[in-house]
């Protein structure tokens, strides 16, 4: 008998032809995002579930599958998953790492064009029939190569972000929580400085840090605060990191020039503040959401779920303490 697993959003179809191979599929190709109530009712009795950070896998969820052995999230973040409830029923949590580094690094870098030369504004402007010809003094962004980079978390995408500084001629700031290898430093001609002086010194603060309650609105009024009145924020890892309202009154108040953000507390719910400013650039986080990326995203957490569920080792797992094999 295959094992029985829940797939809770819509996958691509040689993602779904592979957990066949292996599994009895209940599939969600319609796309609905399921209530804390269904999810726990069609997991009930299920081995496995391949899912995405828009499902809260959490001890009340877990109390109620007790078969099954394996969450495998299609994504690098899990702050949707509580990996200590995982571990303490000996489920088997696991993430897709590395896949998607280049591209989510690709879209950091987006964002930061788009905010530096007003992208959006500007397009909004030109669809409005407002462009009437050239002009010496018109709409002026501000230069991206030669800047300083700040970067928060110099993980895989942190550091696939800081890469491409090196083509823009940018000096590279970065803060960790430890410092990384000197041989990744010397490669990205990345200094590590402190969580202040990295806010005071840099023109692009970029964010990479995972969601923890320790990050947490990391940066917030009094952070907001520090950056220079010229700086530009972008925030592509996770919503919540940033204080939302914060933002919004600093970016009204001209406390820094501008932010770049594909990721909010409670999206797909936008703070309405942000709507009204130009001096934004709001994506619907897309950062990994390229057609290779998200294909190689849904292979990748389908080959962890299988290879829990034939009783080997994941890997990409999260919780080295919940595997027996
Ligand atoms: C991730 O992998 O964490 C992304 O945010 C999903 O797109």
């Amino acid at each position: 008998m295959k094992p029985k697993i829940l797939v809770t959003r819509e996958v691509f179809d040689e993602t779904l032809a592979y957990l066949s191979q292996h599994c009895e599929v209940e599939a969600n190709q319609e796309d609905r995002a399921f209530d804390a109530e269904t999810l726990a009712a069609k997991l009930a009795g299920k081995d496995g579930v391949v899912c995405c950070l828009t499902d809260r896998v959490d001890a009340k969820l877990l109390e109620r599958c007790a078969r099954l052995k394996v969450v495998a999230n299609i994504a690098v973040g899990y702050n949707n998953i509580d990996i200590a409830a995982c571990t303490a029923r000996g489920v088997m949590a696991t993430n897709t790492p590395g896949v998607l580094d280049d591209s989510t690094a690709d879209l950091a870098w987006a964002l930061m064009l788009a905010t530096a030369r007003r992208l959006t504004e500007l397009e909004r402007r030109v669809r409005g029939g407002e462009w009437t010809g050239w002009k010496l003094k018109q709409w002026l962004g501000v230069d991206v190569h030669h800047a300083t980079l700040g970067v928060f978390g110099l993980g895989r995408i942190g550091q696939a972000i800081a890469r491409r500084a090196a083509g823009f001629e940018m000096k590279v700031l970065y803060h960790n929580r430890s410092r990384v290898r000197s041989d990744i430093e010397q490669r990205l001609d990345a200094t590590y400085v402190t969580k202040d002086e990295l806010l005071r010194q840099s023109d692009f603060v970029v964010l990479q840090v995972p969601y923890t309650p320790e990050t947490h609105h990391m940066i917030g009024a009094a952070e907001l605060k520090q950056m220079k009145r010229t700086a530009i924020l972008i925030n592509s890892t996770r919503g919540g990191v940033v204080d939302d309202a914060a933002l919004i009154a600093a970016l009204q108040e001209g406390t820094i020039r501008a932010a770049g953000l594909d990721v909010y507390e409670n999206e797909p719910r936008l703070s309405p503040g942000f709507l009204g400013l130009d001096n934004v650039v709001l994506a619907p986080h897309v950062g990994s959401s390229t057609e290779a990326t998200r294909r190689a995203m849904a292979m990748t957490a389908a080959r962890n779920l299988v290879a829990v569920l034939s009783g080997s080792k994941p890997p990409n797992l999260l919780n080295p303490a919940a595997c027996r094999t």
